[in-house]
């Protein structure tokens, strides 16, 4: 297999190489004094399908830039198929137009891609299901709950309930729920600002509870903080549990995430996380799933069986 890395994960493309048990093709990846970003394969990719690993981490657009030069010298190399292994997608929260006169960034990052040469995207729990919809090549798009599940069921959690802390994030939490065999419950958020969350109501019965809050983002940690404090102030259980895929961890999250005490935070690998960074943190990897997938793809397998065994 012909796997490169972009420069935003290396931890999480040695493991999955490593899973994978090929090495990393040999990619220069490098910045201009003026910060313009420079990419060259140092092996021939001709006629090859290629993958390249990228994720989106605090530093976004250079990520993006960065893998949009990779995807377009891969074709100008003469890549057979170059295959885009992008964990997370960065700009999928701006999936609409909720207010007048704002952009579709998620949908223009897709057609960039595409632009760029991308014939087909692998990516991990975005932000909503229809930004498959912005690319006209095939999308992956792959679910990170049963990893999630299997570690939480391996805690035989007293009476669980998993909380979507938004209305957006009901049908996600639902899945969650269902692979647990634990009950929902829905929180009704309300944002006055970007980053400044409120929780007005909460849908579903948490009174005694073990609760799960399950979100796919936890970006500055100010809506799980405050959907603990809605849990807490009407009667949950003690152990409550804060878990999401993407730990962007930008501005005050840790601050947020240390004052609200989480029994846990389990986060995946899906971007750079520091071990530690906050009390309780859990990272599940999801270097042996992407492995899987990327195997399958590899050999013309079906992706969707993955999810059966
Ligand atoms: C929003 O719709 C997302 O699903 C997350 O709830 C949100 O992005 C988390 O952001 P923050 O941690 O800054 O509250």
């Amino acid at each position: 297999m012909h796997l490169f890395s972009g420069s935003s994960h290396p931890a999480l493309a040695r493991a999955l190489a490593q899973q994978l048990g090929c090495p990393l093709g040999n990619v220069t990846l490098k910045a201009f004094s003026c910060g313009e970003r420079y990419v060259k394969f140092e092996d021939s990719i001709r006629g090859k399908d290629v993958y390249l690993l990228q994720t989106g981490t605090r530093n976004p657009d250079q990520d993006l830039m960065e893998l949009f030069l990779m995807c377009q010298a891969a074709r100008l190399s003469f890549a057979k198929t170059v295959h885009v292994v992008l964990p997370h997608f960065p700009y999928a929260r701006q999936d609409r137009v909720a207010e007048p006169r704002e952009p579709i960034s998620a949908k223009l990052i897709a057609s960039l891609l595409e632009h760029a040469g991308a014939d087909h995207v692998v990516t991990l729990d975005l932000h909503s299901e229809q930004i498959q919809g912005f690319f006209s090549v095939p999308v992956d798009a792959l679910d990170g709950r049963p990893i999630f599940a299997e570690y939480l069921k391996s805690k035989d959690l007293k009476d669980p309930v998993v909380v979507a802390p938004d209305a957006g994030g009901a049908k996600r939490a639902k899945k969650l729920a269902d692979l647990m065999g634990a009950d929902l419950a829905i929180m009704h958020k309300h944002r006055s600002a970007h980053h400044t969350a409120e929780i007005l109501e909460v849908v579903g019965d948490i009174e005694g509870r073990t609760c799960i809050l399950f979100d796919d983002i936890i970006d500055t940690a100010g809506t799980l903080a405050k959907a603990k404090q809605a849990l807490v102030k009407r009667g949950a259980g003690k152990d409550i549990y804060a878990a999401a895929t993407h730990a962007v961890f930008s501005g005050k999250a840790i601050e947020n995430l240390t004052k609200a005490a989480f029994k846990e935070v389990i986060v995946t690998d899906s971007m750079p996380v520091k071990k530690n960074a906050v009390k309780g943190l859990k990272i599940l990897t999801i270097a042996p799933m992407l492995a899987r997938v990327l195997t399958h793809i590899e050999s013309g397998k079906s992706v969707t069986e993955i999810y059966k065994k």
